[in-house]
């Protein structure tokens, strides 16, 4: 069976964008630069897209391109015992980081709607937690499935289904050619509607104004890393299995520089109108600024409706905005849907659109668990062990197994050979040394962290059971899927640069 391509190299590059360009991009971004030294934030933030971000994309391209496969077939062709790093890669992506992500977009879904009549009323904090979410006491209390958002998801799913059901070109390019447009467009009318506020400007001078004197701390340093990371959607084998797609001529480094500077333009960009609505409002309201801005989620599902009502016509900004977050997110989730079934049908030549329609289903019920009164809690947990623990070592690895057992000269001369901007022996150096270094450093970071005390006030027994549990358990799958014997060949062929 031949592998499906990509029409365009254009397809291809919206379709990475649409992966990076998500949820994380709009309201993450932009706490994580106030939180951490306003515009001095930018230097971390800039050197970890260069030093790590960029050159781990030609990584992820350039071994899904060379190999012609998904994470664990094209690991699999490096280093037979190694398959199951890809495994467990689209493993927690699938069974972890999909099933709540796509809760938070149902989430948008239903803000979008609440949007045109103000349905958070006068008391948005009150109206996100209590009614909306309706959160219950601890993350063991799961009390009922709140209807408004397992509405919401199914819809989300069935659209994920949609497209990815239509496969590579019909579904998932064709998608990400009408949505990233749109996302963009959307977005310039959110920035110049937002510009124009009352108050915009301080807003925008508490984002950007830089404070220096935080580069001296490491975690701004960690955040800046952590967040390049999880932007350009790095570690989940989702670059890999895109790239697969793509056909022998391609230019895997412009495409991956591409992508990381569109990725972190649409942030910086995004991130103005966040900062001026939020200026409006602090300057409306004759508080603060610091004490209108509320960590993440509280951002986006507080902070942004609290400022919409104040806004004149406000109700169809929010809708805009929250809009831009459900297309945002779709791109994304849909990317990790791909990453997981183009594994599948690699290993166990399953026929795709049956199994999209299973996953689906199961991805659904999956889902609900974040859908009930508990969600947030779970959602909070997971999100905290996968992000930190499993993302970061499968990217260190990742670097060993690329960058030692492969050989990152060898990839490099497949990538230069077919590719605009050639790479130097820096980029051997980075994969080498300097990221799995970095990650490392972050990673021994975060568990020290862990053991010193329970994240988030949880007790130890939510945390075992609910996070460390996922991350062991989606590895035990990892390697069960990798025990499996192949039902095709495809692992028995060399990759593209030995013939
Ligand atoms: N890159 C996406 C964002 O910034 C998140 C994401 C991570 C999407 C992993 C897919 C997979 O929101």
């Amino acid at each position: 069976m031949k592998r499906e391509q990509w029409k365009s190299q254009s397809g291809f590059l919206l379709a990475a964008v649409g992966s990076a360009i998500g949820l994380g991009n709009i309201w993450r971004f932009s706490y994580m630069a106030y939180d951490n030294g306003g515009g001095a934030f930018l230097i971390p933030y800039l050197v970890a897209l260069f030093t790590a971000g960029i050159p781990l994309l030609i990584l992820e391209f350039g071994v899904g391109h060379e190999r012609m496969g998904s994470a664990p077939l094209a690991y699999a062709k490096i280093k037979k015992n190694w398959e199951w790093l890809g495994w467990w890669a689209v493993t927690f992506v699938m069974f972890g980081v999909v099933l709540y992500y796509i809760v938070v977009i149902a989430w948008c879904l239903n803000f979008f709607i609440l949007s045109f009549n103000l349905g958070w009323g006068n008391d948005p904090n009150s109206f996100f937690f209590k009614d909306f979410l309706s959160v219950s006491n601890g993350p063991s209390e799961i009390g009922q499935v709140r209807a408004p958002i397992f509405v919401a998801l199914v819809i989300v799913w069935f659209l994920n289904w949609l497209i990815c059901y239509r496969g590579v070109r019909r579904g998932i390019e064709l998608a990400n050619k009408i949505f990233m447009p749109l996302l963009f467009f959307l977005t310039s009318v959110l920035v110049f509607w937002s510009l124009t506020l009352d108050g915009a400007i301080v807003g925008i001078r508490a984002y950007l104004t830089p404070d220096f004197s935080k580069l001296s701390d490491p975690k701004v340093w960690i955040d800046a890393y952590s967040q390049i990371f999880f932007t350009l959607s790095l570690g989940f084998g989702i670059m890999i299995a895109y790239a697969s797609y793509l056909p022998e001529k391609s230019n895997i480094s412009r495409n991956a520089i591409l992508t990381g500077l569109i990725n972190s333009g649409y942030s910086l960009f995004a991130g103005v109108a966040v900062f001026a609505v939020l200026g409006f409002m602090a300057t409306s309201s004759g508080e603060t600024l610091s004490e209108v801005v509320s960590q993440s989620i509280g951002l986006a599902f507080v902070a942004y409706p609290k400022a919409v009502s104040l806004i004149p016509g406000g109700n169809l900004f929010g809708a805009i905005f929250f809009f831009c977050l459900v297309v945002a997110g779709l791109s994304s989730s849909i990317s990790i849907i791909e990453a997981f079934t183009s594994a599948m049908v690699d290993k166990f030549h399953l026929r795709r659109k049956p199994f999209i329609t299973l996953i689906s289903i199961l991805g659904l019920l999956g889902s609900t668990i974040f859908a009930t009164q508990a969600g947030l809690l779970w959602l909070d947990i997971v999100d905290h062990f996968l992000t930190h623990y499993g993302l970061v070592a499968v990217g260190i690895l990742e670097c060993v197994l690329v960058g030692w057992l492969f050989g990152s000269k060898v990839l490099r001369n497949h990538i230069n050979k077919i590719s605009s901007i050639k790479l130097g022996i820096w980029w051997d150096i980075l994969i080498k040394y300097f990221i799995p270094l970095v990650l490392g450093i972050i990673l021994v970071g975060d568990l020290w962290q862990e053991l010193s005390q329970p994240y988030g006030g949880y007790s130890w027994s939510s945390l075992i059971l609910i996070g460390w549990n996922w991350v062991v358990l989606t590895l035990i799958v990892g390697f069960v899927l990798a025990s499996r014997s192949w039902k095709t060949e495809h692992h028995k062929a060399c990759g593209r640069s030995q013939g």
